[in-house]
């Protein structure tokens, strides 16, 4: 049965993913076709165009991509001034021996593969990333700005509106393979150079199509340290159901106790056609797509919680 999860965020790319599924495409060509137009709506204010910029006012994208059948992997973090960036992952897997290239050589190779030098801020995003920021720092910070330190502002000016956010796509397409596809600007004003979980395979997304796929949204902080879209794969392996499965990822990060906590939602879809969306921690309504082949047309529906 052909499926695509997806999270709220992905609406203006949800159906074209789902046309290019119905007709027998990739699953992993259909969810970078669909993720692109995610890339590029200014409405979406955690991914791509309308996202937001890091503490220094630059864009720098992440994105992973995984086929569950091979489990070939291509991932891209930090990568400046360049979209569609998912479509750059794809690139990755299909053309390098590496997994994931990171900043100056993640943009040197979107110029080898011809990719645009795009203007990746939108005037919005500078706008509220310049007041905020004119805000938190003290005049001498101010006069002095970027060369100062930026680590004793990133506390207080850490994720000013609380996205922490990603696109997400997981699909089961025609030759039952199983994919994920995740795209993110990554935190609003993150410190130059952060990775999040989207870029980093096992903890932001992972598939095999024998067992299942999963990804995660939000804090990327907290499944890097837990591994848990991998864990969820894993437990599917080890005989778990899909519940249990998340259930069991849940645990792992409700057991951290140190550092940077916050909401993490995980979605996740097993080889039986099976699917769910969780959200841990995140106070405000999570919401996701969901289509099948059985469906007339795709779902926007509310995420439970375990
Ligand atoms: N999950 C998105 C991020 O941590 O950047």
């Amino acid at each position: 049965m052909r499926m695509l999860l997806a999270n709220a965020e992905a609406w203006p790319g949800f159906d074209t993913t789902v046309e290019l599924l119905k007709n027998g495409g990739a699953g992993i060509d259909a969810m970078v076709a669909g993720i692109a137009k995610v890339e590029r709506e200014a409405k979406v204010r955690s991914v791509g165009y309308g996202g937001w910029p890091n503490m220094i006012g630059d864009m720098e994208f992440d994105a992973g991509v995984m086929d569950g059948t091979t489990r070939d992997v291509g991932a891209v973090g930090a990568v400046p001034a360049t979209l569609p960036v998912a479509a750059l992952a794809h690139e990755v897997m299909k053309h390098l021996p590496h997994v994931m290239l990171t900043g100056a050589g993640a943009r040197r190779f979107a110029t080898e593969r011809g990719f645009a030098v795009d203007d990746t801020l939108h005037p919005d995003s500078k706008r509220v990333w310049w007041e905020r920021l004119q805000k938190e720092m003290s005049p001498e910070q101010l006069a002095a700005f970027p060369d100062i330190p930026l680590a004793p502002l990133s506390n207080t000016i850490t994720d000013p509106e609380r996205v922490r956010d990603t696109t997400v796509f997981l699909a089961r397409d025609a030759a039952e393979g199983l994919g994920v596809v995740t795209s993110t600007s990554g935190w609003a004003w993150k410190y130059p150079g952060r990775l999040g979980d989207s870029p980093i395979v096992g903890a932001g997304f992972y598939a095999d199509s024998r067992y299942g796929a999963a990804a995660c949204t939000h804090t990327g902080e907290m499944t890097m340290r837990c591994g848990t879209s991998r864990s969820i794969v894993l437990a599917l392996r080890l005989g778990y159901s899909l519940e249990d499965a998340v259930k069991l990822a849940v645990e792992e990060l409700s057991e951290l106790k140190t550092g940077f906590l916050a909401g993490v939602v995980i979605h996740a879809i097993d080889a039986k056609g099976n699917h769910k969306v969780v959200n841990y921690r995140n106070e405000e309504e999570i919401r996701y797509w969901y289509w099948d082949e059985r469906m007339a047309a795709p779902e926007l529906r509310v995420a439970g919680t375990i």
